[in-house]
């Protein structure tokens, strides 16, 4: 089997020749879909309340650094409906909720470090009246504070080298070397950024007491063990006092990895106070305030390349604002230094990340983990080169993929040996006739004046496993009950990505058995213990193999049994549509299971998977962090207003790279959602605070995420025919991350466009991303005024040709080389 990139385009490999397959490679409908669309599927907020439930809400830092000098809630505590005020002080443990470094107080205490920090929960009979309570506490007799001064900006904090953490660095070869003697240079910074996940369904926990100090919790979260733990912890109790579950989410994205523990922990604390059942759901302005959201990101890069656009050497410089605490900053800059490479080959490069600390929310994990903010802006860099050489941007970065030999090895030392970019570029070209379309952009512009096109291509790879090894395990639990259904339990957490769907077809296929004999519950650490995230796209590898391997056993038991009641050869029993085939004949499904019940063999089993030969060394920065990479490639074309700065993606082809599909109903739905997400990231989704620190855009009136309007009237998305390489599951690959940087192809798109107002100027209009109607028109008004009236060679303020003698740039946050 070849899956080389001169494997020929499309052509699946022999090995992927179809099974006759009833629940697995097939395009069903998500599991819960009925139930998403009548409004039947239960949310943790639809759970039936128990009699004398109480309600939280929180009481939130007016400022956003300052000493909190007294706090006096009586007026709170007086107010209608409430029943109990709580402080870090009612904490009997650990006040703590951050994941990997304790720097995250449950409540804060003494010090509050951004605008919008939980500082008091109050308790209440109903939801509105302990709403109305916890306003009561921005009178400035309730919380009275000593205010210091805040650190509001990535540039303040880098400029002080204000750290959660310490800088990364990935060095190889001599970057700096290489770059002062290529043919030309380039150096520059960008910008993008952050992103609200903006889930559907609001954060919200339900707590209820249950005998002996236990909590029974209802979270809605990517992370129930992660919960279970920081609950046990805050309150001081083993963590088997505590369970944690949690059937679905409307959409986490990211924001309900760590982040669902903050309201996780209260209502567990409230109701450990209390002994009553308490409920939290957040507010969505509230929501907004208190929760991180992706890291925007400052750059400074400078690179060296040769004639065809060939990077020769690079350096950049990623600043990413972690806010006021470590979270999952660590993990989301390692993964970003590890996607500045994206497609390409880099031989002489050097990365540096930090994580800088301001005086704002938190920020966590998002779709793509750091990943998009790593592989951007070697995006624009490429983009750049191109437009400083007069080429179109796609020969210059075919020029820079990944090759075979030398040309495989990643900055951090792994192979890229599962590459099909090449090949998929290929086809993508084809079906999206992008040759043929850049042309007719380029005639379309020059008989239009206000109205621009643009089109641009973009690649993806993108790295599958977590970076940190100890995650990469999965635990399930399969029951076959005497009916023959079966129930299967498993450490991954539905959020609408579909993992429940796919780990149900992966046990059915074992048994050979319709979809509707299979049902996943709920994810329940008293089912499976100490679970992963469901997280870095991991899902249904991990979950999808451990119940596998559970099924696997309890398939073996059933096969003895089959073997000797029908007669014949183990070896040749079947599980196929419903029924079980031997040599001797054949016995449906639930009989057979019946008759090994009335056998006294076990019909259920647990199964455990971790994935091999990933490893990492987080000092040197190399290893083989990722298991495999997922590949995709998308086509965008846009139209701008020059006038007016509005946009509107008009068409937009993708084909994206999943492996042997498990359902490919389900992965087309992550690509289209995946993207859509991107383009809001890079185009509409604009954060903003104002001098205080106060997040102005938290809710939907001022923060605009896509709708069903956005999408383009011509949206072509396909599958890459493949398979996985490695031994995943089916041979699938992981799809919930990837997607999202298909969308760099959006805003490439609109850098093309901008530059068709001067299509001769050689270098790239200043866009950074979102790429709103104010950013497009601020970098127009920057792009004609340094291409005079747009019709000159100007020179390219930032390409300098490698004049003899000329001092080798070095960027000041990369040290000496
Ligand atoms: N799809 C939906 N509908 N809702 C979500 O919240 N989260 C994304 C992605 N797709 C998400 C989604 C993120 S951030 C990740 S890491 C993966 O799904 C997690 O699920 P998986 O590992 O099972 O793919
Ligand atoms: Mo996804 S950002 O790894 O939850």
């Amino acid at each position: 089997m070849n899956l080389r990139t001169d494997a020929p385009i499309g052509v699946p490999p022999e090995s992927a020749a179809e099974p006759t397959h009833a629940a697995i490679g097939v395009p069903l409908p998500h599991e819960s879909a009925e139930l998403h669309v009548s409004g039947e599927a239960r949310y943790t907020d639809d759970l039936p309340e128990l009699a004398g439930t109480l309600h939280v809400a929180l009481g939130l830092s007016r400022f956003a650094h300052a000493r909190i000098v007294s706090v006096d809630l009586t007026a709170v505590r007086d107010a209608p409906g409430v029943v109990a005020v709580l402080t870090a002080a009612d904490i009997p443990g650990e006040n703590n909720c951050g994941p990997v470094l304790h720097d995250d107080p449950i409540l804060a205490d003494e010090l509050v470090q951004y605008l919008g920090q939980p500082i008091f929960a109050v308790v209440a009979t109903s939801y509105e009246l302990a709403r109305r309570a916890a306003a009561l506490g921005k009178s400035d007799d309730v919380v009275r504070y000593e205010p210091l001064e805040p650190v509001l900006s990535i540039a303040q904090a880098r400029a002080r080298q204000h750290y959660v953490l310490q800088p990364q660095r990935l060095t190889r070869g001599s970057p700096a070397e290489r770059i002062a003697a290529a043919p030309h240079r380039i150096d520059g910074e960008f910008a993008v950024g952050g992103q609200e996940q903006f889930y559907l369904e609001g954060q919200v926990a339900y707590a209820i007491p249950t005998e002996r100090d236990g909590v029974h919790l209802y979270s809605s979260t990517q992370h129930p063990s992660e919960m279970q733990t920081l609950v046990a912890h805050m309150l001081g109790r083993p963590v088997h006092q505590i369970v944690c579950e949690c059937r679905r989410m409307g959409g986490g994205f990211g924001g309900k990895e760590s982040q669902s523990a903050v309201f996780a922990c209260i209502a567990a604390l409230a109701c450990a106070r209390l002994q009553r059942p308490v409920k939290l759901r957040a507010d969505r302005d509230d929501d907004f305030l208190i929760t991180g959201k992706r890291h925007d990101a400052l750059y400074r890069y400078e690179a060296g390349y040769d004639d065809d656009g060939r990077i020769l050497g690079l350096r950049v410089e990623i600043a990413l604002r972690a806010g006021y605490s470590a979270d999952l900053s660590g993990a989301v800059a390692t993964r970003a230094v590890c996607h500045v490479d994206n497609a390409y080959f880099l031989s002489d490069v050097e990365i540096v990340a930090l994580c800088c600390k301001t005086n704002t929310q938190s920020n966590t994990a998002f779709r793509g983990f750091g990943g998009p903010q790593g592989a951007l802006v070697t995006e624009v860099i490429v983009d750049n080169i191109a437009r400083a050489l007069g080429r179109d941007p796609l020969d210059v970065r075919l020029a820079n993929y990944y090759g075979i030999g030398a040309r495989e090895l990643t900055p951090y030392g792994q192979r890229v040996e599962d590459n099909v970019l090449a090949p998929l570029t290929a086809r993508l070209l084809e079906t999206s006739d992008y040759r043929a379309r850049r042309e007719a952009v380029a005639a379309f512009n020059a008989s239009s004046p206000v109205l621009k096109r643009g089109i641009a291509f973009s690649p993806v790879k993108f790295g599958i496993s977590f970076n940190v090894q100890f995650l990469n395990q999965a635990g399930a639990l399969v029951h076959i009950y005497r009916d023959g259904s079966v129930l299967v339990n498993h450490g991954g957490t539905e959020m609408g990505q579909g993992v429940n769907t796919k780990v149900a077809q992966v046990v059915a296929d074992v048994f050979g058995l319709p979809l509707s004999q299979v049902r996943v519950t709920s994810a329940d650490t008293s089912k499976v213990a100490n679970t992963s995230a469901t997280a870095a796209s991991t899902g249904s590898d991990l979950n999808g193999k451990a119940a596998e391997a559970a099924a696997l056993t309890i398939r073996e038991r059933l096969t003895q049994v089959a073997a000797t009641t029908l007669g014949g050869q183990a070896e040749q029993v079947r599980f196929e549509h419903g029924s079980v085939i031997g040599e001797g004949g054949q016995i449906p499904f639930a009989q057979l299971v019946n008759a090994a019940y009335l056998a006294r063999v076990q019909l259920w089993s647990d199964g455990f998977y971790a994935t091999p030969k990933i490893h990492w060394d987080a000092n040197t920065m190399t290893g083989r962090p990722f298991y495999y990479f997922a590949y995709g490639a998308a086509v965008s074309e846009v139209v701008v207003n020059t006038l007016t700065g509005e946009s509107k993606l008009l068409r937009a082809d993708l084909l994206h790279d999943v492996g042997r599909s498990i359902n490919p109903a389900i992965d087309i739905g992550q690509i289209e959602g995946g993207f859509i997400q991107g383009v809001g990231w890079l185009t509409t989704e604009a954060l903003w605070w104002n001098r205080d620190g106060r997040l102005m855009t938290h809710a939907p009136s001022t923060y605009k995420i896509p709708a069903i309007s956005d999408t383009p009237a011509v949206f072509d998305v396909r599958l890459y025919r493949n398979e996985n390489a490695e031994p995943t599951v089916f041979r699938s690959k992981a799809v919930g991350e990837p997607p999202l940087l298909l969308a760099f192809s959006v805003f490439l798109a609109l850098r093309d466009a901008l530059a068709g107002v001067a299509p001769d100027a050689r270098h790239a209009p200043p866009l950074e991303a979102p790429a709103t109607p104010e950013a497009l028109l601020t970098a127009l008004t920057k792009f004609v005024a340094s291409t005079g009236d747009g019709t000159n060679d100007a020179a390219p303020s930032n390409e300098s040709p490698a004049a003899e003698g000329s001092p080798s740039s070095t960027l000041p946050g990369l040290g000496a080389a």
